[in-house]
């Protein structure tokens, strides 16, 4: 019912000629893969490169940051627009590393959530709890509060295009994955509260797992009912760990 989608995250890595050999190999390695999205997300500077070279492909594009606004003076900022220009369909909102070194709260992710949505851009907002916050137990609780905040006043046919991803801040990039019982269980919870919230959306969203997920262990993470696909940082770098990990189903 739910198209899986496996988006990499290149976070701060990679020159225009470094992102493009890349994708070169993932265009010929992806031209058959029809069961599952696709989607890479790489720096701002190399975007523009990267989107003509996916043209007629099945790799969509992805920033991995937006400001709210369309145009201004906001120094140092990119728009929705000027992403969209760039040949994106899908931009990162909120990611940890955001929250965590930019200051981004459950309030900027919630307009910046908007502004995508507005300006046609599929948001994939990131929320998770720290090791502090799973370690005290209240990770429902730091989940719920991101859902309610960070997508709240959204239409109908909005929130059924908004791509969650769960990712425990504990288990990125640093080797140690959630057990897939783990993600299960938190991806029910986080459905759970988008139904209260968007009764005639829950179906088509879908909630991504993201933390140290790779080749090896993204089979039995897709598994589990809840969880639609995979956000990958590390194991998304080079094309052949990416290939086996888009792969997993074969
Ligand atoms: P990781 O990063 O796969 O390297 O753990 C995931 C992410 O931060 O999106």
């Amino acid at each position: 019912m739910r198209k899986p989608l496996m988006a990499g995250n290149w976070k701060m890595n990679k020159t225009i000629s470094e992102a493009v050999s890349v994708i070169k190999a993932l265009k010929s390695a992806f031209a058959d893969v029809e069961d599952v999205e696709i989607l890479l997300c790489p720096t701002f500077t190399t975007l523009y490169a990267v989107s003509n070279e996916v043209k007629d492909s099945n790799i969509n594009i992805g920033a991995q940051n937006l400001f709210w606004e369309t145009k201004g003076a906001f120094t140092g900022e990119i728009s929705p627009v000027m992403i969209k220009d760039a040949g994106c369909s899908y931009v990162l909102v909120g990611h940890s590393e955001r929250r965590q070194y930019f200051g981004e709260t459950d309030e900027t992710v919630n307009k910046k959530t908007r502004a995508a949505l507005v300006n046609g851009l599929g948001p994939v907002v990131c929320i998770g709890e720290t090791l502090k916050e799973r370690e005290d137990g209240v990770t429902f609780k730091v989940i719920e509060k991101q859902i309610r905040e960070g997508l709240a006043g959204l239409a109908t046919e909005q929130a059924a295009l908004v791509v969650i991803a769960y990712e425990p801040v504990w288990a990125i990039g640093t080797g140690k994955t959630a057990t897939p019982d783990q993600a299960q269980e938190v991806h029910a919870f986080i459905r759970k509260v988008y139904a209260q919230m968007y009764k005639d959306a829950v179906d088509k969203v879908r909630i991504l797992y993201g933390g140290s997920v790779n080749s090896g262990n993204v089979s039995d993470l897709m598994k589990k009912p809840d969880i639609d696909g995979g956000l990958v940082g590390g194991a998304s770098l080079e094309a052949e760990s990416f290939i086996k990990l888009v792969k997993y189903f074969k």
